[in-house]
């Protein structure tokens, strides 16, 4: 069907009215000639993997009755060991590339989506040169193809990949763009960890999805107008229905509720796991390995077990941990990953748990009288406390692997390495009428202002600073946000918030897992978190932003550059 398509074309023209509406000079709108670089192979590249990956429609049964319409990325081997490709299989998720430090990969990405949706890969977690990253420049139109060609430097780790077109990220990886990238070196094979099907990547995403089964983004049917002083902005992200409901549902936009789904970040009423409704772990009496990745468009967990067990952390984002961590709880927020060590060996067979997020506060800053009340879309709020999905223990199995002491050796940094130290790189995040900007910028596709620009092999402090704002547009004083790094990994160094938005804080403080290498950190409202990072491997143009896809999308995305 067409519907996806029309649904989506219909965005587009959204979007462009979105940019002529903001009072920032706007961004430069991608045309096809304009952004579009086709970079084909290098015959002198020689791959020890190599991957089609395209990205298209496909129809999956996710719910019973109707089927869904999504847009997915399908894989085939080229070269290499068939075990580095692993389907998910009836997901629209996927693939799982597994590959070994040191591997040469080419990845000839097509971009098979329809008309008005150009679309890039961003590995999100490897360290790339700056045309192997999937800046939003590198962008393609359908019908055209990208050659990746790369060497993996990174560290044993969870990465995954997503579009990273401008200001279509959040729809296209909604649409169900996005697979998991892992990666093993020498150091972890010396360990003693689950591995084969004890190894899952579990991944965690809201969905909303209409009556006849096709996911709705920032669905317009909530909420009542408003003024939002901004006139003619009514509808502005709504996209109707992804899938064959783009009229009716557009109908019923009445402009308001759509605005403020973008500003807040969408939120779905339903949990998939690995792109399963009621994803349950059919597990045995043993240890997993579960490689959590919160691939939500906007939504944060705070993970905890239903039966009381604290989790044992082994990895963060890109890489393993120096030693286990133990937390009651620990934050995930979009874009993040979490190594967890799940031990089931002690349970009894037929024992059922569940893998929860518990509730937090403070996440949204926000007067909900003032706006309607968020929870119109009877999706739950941000914070709410849900169940994430559940494991059966089904069989009993004798576990012979025990929690290794010391895990990866890293090369951590001290704070006062740093050029800067006395004055971390501020990045100050705030509202500027109806958009999340970065220090007082939207996103520029080219641009990096010399305070964007930092010094190959330097190493610096940087300071996300997430200022309240008063007096801001229907009372947004503060949201959290994730703010992902490209191109670089960083230490968390410290932590600080304001004395009068430390009650939210306190609610999700101890989940924070800042031991390790991260590349998406968590900061509340009123929280000030200070980085700790070296520049090491690549020069060029990357960039930061929000990843919380619609605040991404609507330009809380900054370039910075690293000068040789
Ligand atoms: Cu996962 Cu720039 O994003
Ligand atoms: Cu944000």
């Amino acid at each position: 069907g067409g519907g996806i398509a029309s649904g989506l074309l219909l965005s587009s023209g959204i979007h462009s009215l979105l940019s002529s509406c903001s009072p920032q000079p706007s961004t430069p709108t991608k045309t096809p000639a304009q952004n579009t670089v086709a970079r084909t192979p290098n015959p002198k590249f020689i791959p020890d993997l190599e991957i089609n990956l395209k990205a298209a429609p496909k129809t999956v049964q996710l719910l019973s009755g109707q089927p869904t319409q999504v847009w997915s990325y399908a894989a085939e081997l080229v070269k290499g060991d068939p075990n580095s490709l692993q389907a998910i299989p009836d997901s629209y998720l996927g693939p799982i590339i597994r590959v070994r430090q040191g591997q040469r990969v080419r990845v000839n990405f097509q971009n098979n989506l329809p008309q008005g949706q150009p679309s890039i890969v961003h590995w999100h977690g490897l360290i790339l040169p700056e045309d192997m990253d999937g800046h939003p420049r590198f962008a393609i139109d359908p019908g055209q193809t990208y050659v990746y060609e790369f060497e993996v430097i990174n560290r044993a780790g969870t990465n995954w990949f997503h579009p990273h077109p401008d200001q279509l990220t959040g729809q296209q990886a909604y649409a169900g763009l996005a697979g998991v990238f892992i990666v093993t070196d020498p150091e972890e094979a010396t360990l003693k960890l689950p591995s084969g099907t004890y190894d899952l990547p579990i991944v965690l995403q809201d969905r909303t999805l209409d009556a006849n089964n096709q996911l709705l983004y920032l669905n317009s049917k909530i909420g009542t107008p408003r003024n939002t002083g901004m006139g003619g902005m009514g509808g502005m992200g709504g996209m109707g229905g992804m899938g064959g409901m783009s009229q009716g549902n557009s109908s019923q936009s009445s402009g308001g509720m759509d605005d403020m789904g973008g500003m807040m970040g969408f939120l779905g009423k339903q949990l998939f796991v690995n792109g399963q409704p009621d994803f349950t772990l059919a597990a045995a009496t043993r240890v997993y390995r579960l490689r959590i990745l919160n691939g939500s468009n906007a939504r944060i967990y705070k993970l905890a077990w239903s039966n009381g067990d604290p989790l044992t952390v082994i990895g963060t984002d890109g890489s393993l941990l120096t030693q286990p961590v133990i937390r009651k709880y620990v934050m995930l927020a979009p874009g993040e990953r979490l190594d967890v060590w799940a031990d089931f060996s002690k349970l009894k067979v037929g024992t059922q748990l569940a893998l929860n997020s518990l509730a937090f506060s403070g996440a949204e800053n926000v007067d909900e009288n003032n706006m309607g009340g968020m929870s119109s879309s009877n999706a739950p709020e941000l914070g709410a406390a849900m169940t994430l999905f559940n494991v059966k223990i089904g069989r009993a199995e004798t576990e012979t692997l025990q929690l290794p002491s010391k895990l990866a050796t890293l090369p951590l940094l001290r704070p006062e390495d740093a050029t800067n130290a006395a004055q971390p790189r501020p990045v100050e995040l705030s509202l500027q009428g109806m958009k999340w900007v970065m220090n007082g910028k939207p996103f520029e596709m080219n641009v990096a202002t010399p305070q964007e620009t930092v010094k190959l092999n330097s190493i610096e402090q940087w300071e996300i600073i997430n200022k309240l704002n008063p007096g801001a547009m229907m009372d947004a004083k503060g949201m959290a946000h994730p703010i992902h790094l490209h191109g670089v990994q960083f230490q968390v160094i410290s932590r600080q918030v304001l004395p009068e938005l430390a009650a939210g804080w306190q609610t999700v403080k101890d989940g924070y897992v800042d031991e390790g290498f991260k590349d998406t950190v968590m900061v509340m409202p009123g929280e000030r978190v200070k980085l700790l990072m070296k520049f090491d491997k690549y020069s060029g143009l990357f960039t930061y932003h929000c990843h919380n896809l619609e605040h991404e999308d609507a330009g809380m995305m900054r370039n910075y550059r690293i000068n040789t």
